[in-house]
């Protein structure tokens, strides 16, 4: 399979490696153009390409960009590409740390919706609640005993089995946590949020979350990586 990806800094770099590790044919762009990637495409076997030829680069496309660089993305990007790829958004929103107020968010619109609304397409979450550290070194084959598992949102229920199935591959426990409209389940700061749990600890920690506390989750994750700064 074909994917490509937008954005090739700390989380895309990592998938990158692995997808194209995988037997994958990988595509990658970052803002700077591909003659900007050469060394990443050196150490990864992925194809460094602008960001236009990441987006019809294959079927799956993975968004792993900072949620304010979204609005900078060529405008209609997706309209055009042909047989409508599966998009994957695995951004968070951080307001006071890096990606100033999104009104829409603020006001209660879920991370991935908004991302969905700004490029025109459905999305599927995943892959926004694993640091980067973890997605690098804890993927372990499927049946080992304390695997981590990592949760997929979205509407379409074939995009997200071909996402579950990438999951899987990259050596976590997939989990199916329901449709895009419940994925505030694991935005910043919720239990299920980058805690490596495994597969039914982290069902309990989807369904302990609490809707009314968005806002609260995400400035507590705020407030905890600024402490860690
Ligand atoms: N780091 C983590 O552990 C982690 C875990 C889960 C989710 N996330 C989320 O995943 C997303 C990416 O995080 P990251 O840590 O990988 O960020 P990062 O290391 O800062 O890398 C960001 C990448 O996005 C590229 N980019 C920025 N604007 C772009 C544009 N308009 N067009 C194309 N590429 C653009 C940058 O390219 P240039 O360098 O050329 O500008 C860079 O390659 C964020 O939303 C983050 O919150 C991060």
């Amino acid at each position: 399979m074909r994917i490509g990806i937008i954005g090739a800094g700390s989380m895309g770099g990592v998938l990158a490696r692995h997808l194209a590790k995988l037997g994958y044919r990988v595509s990658i762009a970052n803002s700077r153009g591909p003659e900007s990637l050469t060394a990443l495409a050196a150490g990864s076997g992925a194809t460094p390409v602008s960001v236009v030829d990441a987006a019809k680069a294959g079927e799956v496309v993975i968004l792993a960009i900072p949620t304010k660089a979204v609005t900078d993305l060529p405008r209609g990007l997706f309209a055009n590409v042909p047989n409508s790829p599966v998009v994957i958004d695995i951004g968070n929103y951080h307001p006071e740390l890096r990606d100033g107020h999104i009104d829409a968010i603020d006001r209660g619109m879920l991370d991935s919706q908004w991302v969905a609304q700004q490029i025109g397409c459905p999305v599927i979450k995943a892959f926004n609640n694993i640091f980067a550290k973890s997605l690098l070194e804890r993927g372990v084959p499927r049946g080992t005993r304390r695997r981590i598992a990592l949760s997929v949102y979205g509407d379409s229920p074939d995009a997200k089995a071909t996402v579950l199935r990438l999951v899987d591959d990259l050596g976590f426990e997939p989990v199916d946590g329901g449709v895009l409209d419940d994925s505030w389940r694991q935005q910043p700061g919720t239990p299920a949020y980058c805690r490596d749990l495994e597969a039914a600890a982290l069902r309990r920690a989807l369904a302990g979350a609490d809707r009314s506390r968005i806002a609260e989750y995400r400035a507590a994750e705020e407030a905890r990586i600024r402490r860690s700064l």
